[in-house]
């Protein structure tokens, strides 16, 4: 007698799965993110002991033809963080707050390659003629994109089913993963279920008839739909595009690619006309600074392979009383912790009775230790009332005993603030950088912040 298979509770955000419901996941933390889900048919026998299995032709390690090139998309920015251009078959999830811009993106990309390509754009969240009317306002409703609202999986890939060449097509777009569902399956369009099931199909077609397939999800806080965090290890590249609400800036991000590096960003701006892409960033996201303002300082960044130059700007007030606050927005607020510790430590300044609130202008993130220098600069003019020098950028990572080591692409970062008009850099004693490369973790002796002009009080 078959068993009716037990209730199964699976966390919306990482796919977790639990026998019962809970208010928080204790896999990733994530609080009411728990849905009953169908639960999965019995799991198989072992497969030994059934019968049948194809035998697999397997192959030499060298192949006897070259692969097929990337196509390009036309906006540069989006090339340069898929690793120059989009691999046949393969599959990419742009991820992202709903909003931001990933519809509006993903469009503009169809249109520039539907000229080289057939390309496919299902829309399972708007009708055809809401997408008709974004393609008026962008300028493009005369691209040959091969537009479709729909939701059923089965109908979609029936649809794309076709080699290139044949009538398949060779760009797809399916915006988003969370609305579509399978009806093999009996849960809600949305559950990690669904979403999985979904991309697992369409990924195999992408695959068998090598069309570049661009799945978009969404990012959500409440966790009523399945993240996109599960399906990050299903497809080949994971592109996030982020921003601040207010700010027009847009920064695409990849942090997964088989076919290329992760540490690359694209900026693009929102305008009335869809996405532009900024060639220079650095010149934007410096466009709004005020010089002579204490507190504020401009860090020569690297994001991927491009020098970034951002504005870090603190502010540093007496606590009102409780435990003071540390609010930071793009950057990492554990190691502000670790920056503030140091300056009191070594250099005898001490923020523990203020609030510290620290900043990066223009909605980036920054990821890179090199800009410890930069934010200990922030907060020294912050709480000292002393601007900076507004020609002088700033970069080092500090280490816990207050010494500046050395970073990577120093040339690069100081190329890129003499190209916007910077006169001066406060920067690890450069002498050392050919030391600490050969010795990758020693701590040479390098410039103590406190004894360096400009830094000290
Ligand atoms: P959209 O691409 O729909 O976001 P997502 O697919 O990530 O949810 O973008 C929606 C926002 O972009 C909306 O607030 C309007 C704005 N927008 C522009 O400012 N200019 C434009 O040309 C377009 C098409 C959208
Ligand atoms: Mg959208």
């Amino acid at each position: 007698m078959a068993k009716t298979p037990a209730r199964t509770f699976v966390c919306q955000s990482c796919g977790a799965v639990t026998a019962k419901w809970a208010g928080r996941c204790e896999s990733c933390g994530e609080w009411n993110s728990i849905v009953e889900e169908a639960p999965r048919e019995a799991a198989p026998k072992g497969i030994t002991s059934g019968q049948g299995g194809r035998r697999l032709g397997f192959v030499g390690l060298k192949g006897d033809g070259t692969p097929p090139p990337r196509r390009h998309t036309r906006i540069g920015e989006l090339d340069r963080v898929c690793g120059g251009g989009l691999v046949p078959g393969s599959a990419l999830l742009v991820g992202g707050d709903p909003g931001i811009g990933k519809s509006t993106l993903l469009l503009q990309a169809a249109a520039a390659l539907a000229g080289d390509a057939p390309v496919v754009y299902v829309s399972g969240e708007e009708a055809v003629e809401q997408v008709r009317l974004r393609a008026a306002r962008l300028g493009l409703s005369d691209a040959p994109v091969a537009l479709a609202s729909a939701t059923s999986v089965r109908d979609i890939v029936a649809s794309l089913d076709e080699p290139p060449g044949a009538g398949g097509p060779g760009v797809v777009v399916i915006d988003s993963i969370q609305t579509m569902y399978s009806d093999t399956m009996d849960s809600a369009p949305g559950t990690v279920g669904q979403v999985r099931t979904c991309a697992h199909e369409l990924i195999r077609v992408a695959k068998r008839r090598g069309f570049t397939l661009f799945l978009v999800g969404h990012v959500t806080k409440e966790g009523t739909l399945a993240g996109p965090r599960v399906l990050e290890h299903m497809v080949d590249t994971v592109l996030y595009f982020e921003g601040e609400r207010g700010h027009p800036y847009r920064i695409l991000r990849a942090v997964k690619n088989r076919f290329g590096a992760t540490d690359e960003i694209g900026v693009f701006e929102m305008t009335d006309g869809g996405l532009m892409e900024v060639d220079n960033p650095s010149a934007l996201f410096l466009a709004e600074r005020r010089g002579n303002v204490a507190g504020a300082c401009v860090f020569a960044g690297i994001e991927g392979s491009r020098p970034m130059l951002v504005e870090i700007q603190a502010l540093v007030a007496a606590a009102s009383g409780g435990s003071p606050r540390r609010a930071v927005v793009g950057w990492d607020s554990s190691r502000l912790s670790m920056v503030l510790a140091v300056l009191e430590a070594r250099c005898g300044l001490a923020l523990a009775g203020h609030d510290v609130y620290l900043n990066v202008a223009g909605g980036l993130r920054i990821g890179e230790p090199a800009a410890d220098l930069a934010v200990a600069a922030a907060l020294v003019s912050a709480s000292s009332g002393t601007a900076l020098p507004a020609d002088r950028v700033v970069f080092g990572e500090i280490g816990l005993s207050g010494e500046v080591r050395p970073v990577s692409q120093m040339e690069a970062r100081l190329k890129e603030a003499a190209k916007l008009g910077f006169a001066s850099a406060l920067l690890p004693a450069m002498a050392e950088r050919a030391r600490a490369s050969r010795r990758a973790t020693g701590s040479g002796r390098a410039t103590r912040a406190a004894e360096t002009p400009g830094l000290a009080r």
